[in-house]
């Protein structure tokens, strides 16, 4: 009674049936995206990690012990390299340019140098410290971190570069 025809029958009705499912369940989740506006649902599905992203969302700074263990083993002299960006702007002999000196800021409290014209932006952090986690995510993104900062810097996309610099950091006096 079971022909082949018959178990071929079933079986193409099972395949019928499992990919319709398929098709249901896709043009399901296509209709219910809901777009990038509402992050935590959205991401996981959609990111394609370019290597760039962590420079506009700063999330991987919010990650936790990675960047602690990255500072580490972090290299100052490579550090300084960083630095290079930053001099245009920043001093480390005490004094001020466009930027406030760097003299002594892990740790130094945020928007701390008496003679130093911060902006709103920045005194609004003034309770805080620059432990190295905030200056991670200061740098990676620091228009993210003090919304209409003074500080006109794109930031350092790359983490390393994060860890080498404020390494090089804590090594000024
Ligand atoms: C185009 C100029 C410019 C560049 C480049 C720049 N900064 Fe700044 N930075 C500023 C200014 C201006 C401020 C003060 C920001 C404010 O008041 O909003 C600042 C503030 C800071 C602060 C906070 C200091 C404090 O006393 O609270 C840190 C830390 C800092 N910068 C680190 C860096 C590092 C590290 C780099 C390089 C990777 C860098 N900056 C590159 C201009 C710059």
């Amino acid at each position: 009674m079971f022909d082949t025809m018959t178990f071929t029958k079933a079986f193409g009705a099972l395949c019928g049936s499992l990919l319709v499912f398929l098709l249901i369940g896709w043009a399901g989740s296509s209709l219910y995206y809901i777009g990038p506006g509402h992050e935590e649902g959205a991401q996981e599905a959609y990111v394609i990690d370019t290597g760039e992203e962590a420079a506009s969302t700063g999330e991987d700074a919010a990650a936790g012990p990675a960047f602690e263990e990255l500072l580490a083993s972090a290299d100052p002299a490579a550090g300084e390299k960083v630095f290079a960006k930053c001099k245009s702007c920043h001093k480390v002999d005490g004094t001020n340019a466009t930027g406030p000196h760097l003299n002594g800021v892990v740790n130094r409290a945020t928007a701390s140098v008496p003679d130093f014209a911060y902006s709103d932006a920045l005194k609004s952090h003034s309770a805080d410290t620059w432990t190295p986690d905030h200056l991670n995510t200061f740098l990676t993104n620091p228009k993210a971190f003090a919304p209409g900062t003074k500080m006109s810097f794109a930031g350092l996309p790359k983490e390393q570069d994060r860890a080498n610099v404020v390494a090089y950091l804590a090594t000024l006096p």
